[in-house]
């Protein structure tokens, strides 16, 4: 169980590299951090293209980074955006996210306002494609 002043503070984190997200087509800014099995952290941001399909999400280009500096593991994951509701990751993203979770993944989710929600990768996605 995750202390609250520690969730806090990660997700004023992400809230901080959120500003840095290049969202100029969709202008929906998402900030991500993890906590990986060194713990070190790494953070993300979604950044867009012209070409749309090209963007990524701030989710897997954290999971990117923090595989360069040699993550194994997530041990916590966060991300934020502007949502109503804590902002739910897409499909794509679920899938690398599990990719690199276990059953002790802690996984937070929030808006700007730190309304969050914490979730295992197997509420996120069950049942997900593995080899
Ligand atoms: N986006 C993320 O980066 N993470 C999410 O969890 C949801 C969506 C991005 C993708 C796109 O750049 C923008 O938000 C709008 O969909």
């Amino acid at each position: 169980m995750l202390d609250e002043n520690y969730i806090c503070y990660l997700i004023e984190e992400c809230i901080k590299i959120r500003d840095n997200a290049y969202a100029d087509y969709s202008a929906f800014k998402v900030g991500a951090l993890i906590i990986d099995d060194n713990n070190e952290m790494s953070f993300g941001v979604n950044v867009e293209n012209a070409s749309y399909g090209l963007s990524i999400c701030a989710e897997r280009n954290a999971i990117f980074s923090a595989v360069t500096i040699g993550m194994k593991k997530i041990k916590i994951l966060c991300v934020v955006g502007d949502s109503l509701s804590p902002i739910s990751p897409c499909g794509a993203c679920r899938q690398v996210i599990s990719e690199f979770s276990d059953k002790d993944t802690v996984i937070i989710l929030s808006n700007l306002e730190k309304k969050y929600k914490i979730f295992k990768i197997d509420e996120l996605l069950p049942y997900s494609f593995k080899l």
